[in-house]
């Protein structure tokens, strides 16, 4: 969506919303995937992308706003995809390790499992629907999961860790959390 673009590209300048750090449940389960090429949908400034890279994956980094992809490092390891995901496919049967932290296309999620070789890994994580005292950096309810959604997304995988757990956002926000971590067989 053409919004999207200008929302994050604004929320980029204004709040610089993203950390640096590689998220912690790709720093954990990264070795259950053979190095080679990895997709980071959404990849944001690219913490995630950079980990990756420096392992030594060839990394694709898919990202609407310019200003995201422009914090992505130049390297010949990392392939900046300027792409509106709510259109973008992803190529099927390419993928060593696909990971997506903090986003949600609901549009992706079986194009994700095509895109995972045999053997591949997808690393998943994003926020779920709460009530009560629960905030969420956006409240709108196309982008956070439902309980056990993510799980049912991806059967068929072998799932190698699952959680739905209360986490708290940058903003120091309680918020809850789906992750997934699975394999093609
Ligand atoms: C919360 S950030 C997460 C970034 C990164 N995955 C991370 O964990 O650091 C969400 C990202 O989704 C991107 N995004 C939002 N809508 C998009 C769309 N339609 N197509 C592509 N990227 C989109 C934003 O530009 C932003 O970089």
């Amino acid at each position: 969506m053409l919004e999207d673009k200008s929302r994050w590209n604004k929320k980029y300048l204004e709040e610089n919303p993203m950390p640096v750090e590689v998220s912690k449940i790709v720093e954990k389960y990264v070795n259950h995937a053979n190095i080679g090429q990895a997709l980071d949908v959404a990849c944001g400034t690219g913490r995630n992308t950079h980990f990756l890279a420096d392992l030594g994956f060839l990394v694709d980094a898919v990202d609407i706003s310019d200003y995201a992809l422009s914090k992505v490092k130049k390297s010949s390891t990392i392939t900046k995809i300027d792409s509106d995901l709510d259109k973008y496919n992803i190529a099927p049967g390419k993928y060593d390790l696909i990971v997506n932290t903090n986003y949600l296309s609901r549009r992706l999620m079986s194009q994700i499992k095509d895109g995972l070789k045999s053997g591949g890994v997808l690393i998943f994580e994003t926020f779920i629907l709460a009530h009560g005292d629960f905030q969420h950096e956006t409240m709108n309810l196309d982008y956070l999961l439902r309980k056990n959604e993510l799980l049912h997304s991806f059967i068929g995988l072998d799932v190698i860790y699952y959680e739905e757990k209360i986490d708290t956002n940058l903003k120091g926000e309680r918020v809850k959390i789906a992750s997934i971590v699975a394999k093609k067989l």
